[in-house]
């Protein structure tokens, strides 16, 4: 069967049908769907019934498994952590800022897998927002400002013990098993403005909360730079939102979007396994 791709019409993102990614694919399958992936930056593969067994073979089509670090996995399984909060739970919800996924490592993941489980009745959205678009449209006066700038990139203000993740959270009630470390300090450096390696467009990686300066730049005018970026690339003619139904699989590429979570759902339970593809 071939697959049929219908563009979701909002900035990026695609829903797939006509492959059932609880069986091995062809080599000529993964080629099309990376090639669809490529294109549309995010991809929704609904009404799929996936184990984690299928879940970690669909993943390793694309590259490794990348390296989650701060979130315990599910118990038996390395490489596939649960999104998850409970039906009563007050606690922040996880990943609601702006982020693309683990961008503080040395070599941050191409992309990340997720795969909605219990899925609520409404809110609990995914937003994505196209760095590609948000270049391509970018003002030619904060591009020149941004345009050769380093950022700095760090885990510290979610993961360390002072993060939001850290101590102040640790009888919050949460249901994510997150393991804070003084290893969140690290920092790494990434190119503020990327050439894909694949399709060689360039996008804005990043944004401010794992970045947390740029190279060279003091002061208040660091984070005048960060937030006037933050307020353009997130806008919203740059983003795709996601509506969860049980059964869809989410695959996105952190190389040119940017994602959040968000709430609307209290009283019900949200449930989503997750891996991410590491660097090629
Ligand atoms: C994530 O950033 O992986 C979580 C997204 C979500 O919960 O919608």
């Amino acid at each position: 069967m071939t697959l049929t791709i219908t563009p979701s019409g909002q900035a990026c993102g695609a829903e797939v049908r006509g492959v059932d990614l609880s069986q091995p694919l062809s080599a000529q399958q993964v080629s099309a769907i990376r090639e669809a992936w490529l294109q549309h930056l995010v991809l929704a593969f609904p009404e799929q019934q996936l184990s984690d067994d299928d879940l970690e073979r669909f993943t390793l089509y694309f590259g490794p498994f990348g390296d989650d670090p701060f979130i315990a996995p599910v118990p038996g399984r390395e490489h596939i952590i649960a999104v998850q909060r409970r039906a009563d739970e007050t606690t922040s919800i996880f990943a609601e800022q702006w982020h693309t996924d683990w961008s503080f490592q040395a070599q941050p993941p191409q992309g990340t897998c997720l795969y909605g489980i219990t899925i609520p009745p409404e809110g609990g959205d995914t937003l994505f927002a196209n760095q590609v678009s948000a270049l391509a449209q970018m003002p030619a006066a904060m591009r020149a400002k941004l345009a050769d700038k380093q950022a700095v990139h760090s885990a510290v203000l979610g993961y360390s013990p002072d993060g939001v993740f850290g101590e102040q959270d640790r009888d919050s009630g949460r249901s994510m098993d997150i393991r804070p470390s003084a290893e969140a300090a690290e920092t790494h450096l990434h190119p503020l403005i990327r050439t894909h390696p694949e399709t060689g467009q360039r996008a804005i990686y990043g944004t401010i909360g794992y970045i947390i300066g740029l190279d060279g730049v003091e002061g208040d005018e660091e984070m005048a730079l960060l937030t006037e970026l933050h307020d353009w690339q997130t806008r919203e003619q740059f983003q795709y939102r996601h509506r969860w139904q049980p059964g869809t699989l989410l695959m996105w590429d952190n190389r040119s979007v940017l994602h959040r979570a968000t709430g609307g759902y209290e009283g019900h339970d949200r449930l989503l396994h997750r891996t991410t593809i590491g660097a090629a």
